[in-house]
């Protein structure tokens, strides 16, 4: 029988991985988790978030998921080690290792490189990406000094970080997009960044929802959605687990309400689909 994977995040955001993950996994029967109700998960402490975590995945297991992933910037960062120690036989893909490693696979090939990462405080407090990204770039470009006055080679890309907390509240308010209600967060969160950075990490996955309003403030920037790093990461974790042999489904669950999900969700994926409540989850 088919085993679906489980993909979760607070809300909405993870649908940004979800579109990913059903365009190079198209034969796999998923099963989509947004906590609503616990959203959002950026001001939260790692305990709690971890908690989240293994609720969600204690729901997947009811369902004989084979593989979970993270479609969640901050749960990736908080939550990621302890869900892999917690559950050693259920293959883990989070969205922000795999994001660090196509950042420096960027840094090493792009000349005058000038990245920001921009997350939920939690993902910022958390440090993981810069250390993942500082450590690659090092181990991939151990022939540049860390520090201009090593000597007069050029100095790693320096990674710029940014907290946004408002982004994920604002995307799943249902003002995605270019709306004006993103744009005014967009700019007072990023306006003073315009010209001195030219990628932009989208570190929470309900980023990608308001790129227009994103781009308006930056002007000319490349864009490095973690949903691509991630799926490319899922895929490569699947070829080791059985394959689908039914048709592929997908069911999308929440803790919250699910009305108010399935009309955003469908802005989103651009199809009808309809969301159930998971009645177990307070
Ligand atoms: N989409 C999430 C992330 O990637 C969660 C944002 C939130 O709930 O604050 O970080």
């Amino acid at each position: 029988m088919t085993k679906p994977i489980g993909i979760f995040d607070s809300g909405v955001g993870g649908l940004t991985v979800l579109k990913e993950i059903r365009r190079l996994l198209p034969n796999e029967s998923l099963i989509y988790f947004g906590d609503t109700a616990h959203a959002p998960y950026g001001g939260k402490d790692a305990e709690t978030l971890i908690a989240r975590g293994r609720e969600i995945t204690e729901f997947f297991l009811k369902h004989d998921t084979k593989m979970v992933i993270m479609a969640c910037g901050t749960s990736s960062s908080t939550s990621y080690d302890r869900l892999c120690a917690e559950f050693p036989h259920l293959p883990i893909t989070d969205t922000i290792r795999p994001a660090a490693a196509e950042t420096v696979r960027l840094a090493l090939q792009t000349p005058d490189f000038r990245p920001v990462l921009i997350a939920t405080q939690a993902t910022i407090n958390s440090g993981l990406f810069a250390a993942e990204y500082n450590a690659g770039c090092k181990s991939k470009m151990p022939h540049i000094p860390s520090k201009p006055a090593q000597s007069n080679l050029p100095e790693l890309p320096k990674l710029h970080l940014r907290a946004c907390p408002m982004f994920a509240p604002i995307a799943e308010a249902g003002f995605v997009g270019g709306h004006p209600v993103a744009c005014f967060a967009a700019k007072n969160y990023l306006a003073d960044l315009r010209g001195k950075v030219n990628a932009l990490i989208l570190g929470c996955t309900h980023y990608p929802l308001l790129k227009p309003a994103l781009a308006k403030v930056l002007g000319e920037i490349t864009f490095i959605d973690p949903a691509e790093a991630c799926a490319r990461a899922a895929r490569d974790a699947a070829k080791n687990l059985p394959p689908p042999d039914t048709p592929p489904e997908i069911r999308y669950c929440t803790s919250g309400d699910p009305e108010k999900f399935s009309k955003l969700a469908r802005i989103i994926l651009n199809e009808k689909i309809v969301c159930e409540k998971i009645a177990s989850f307070k």
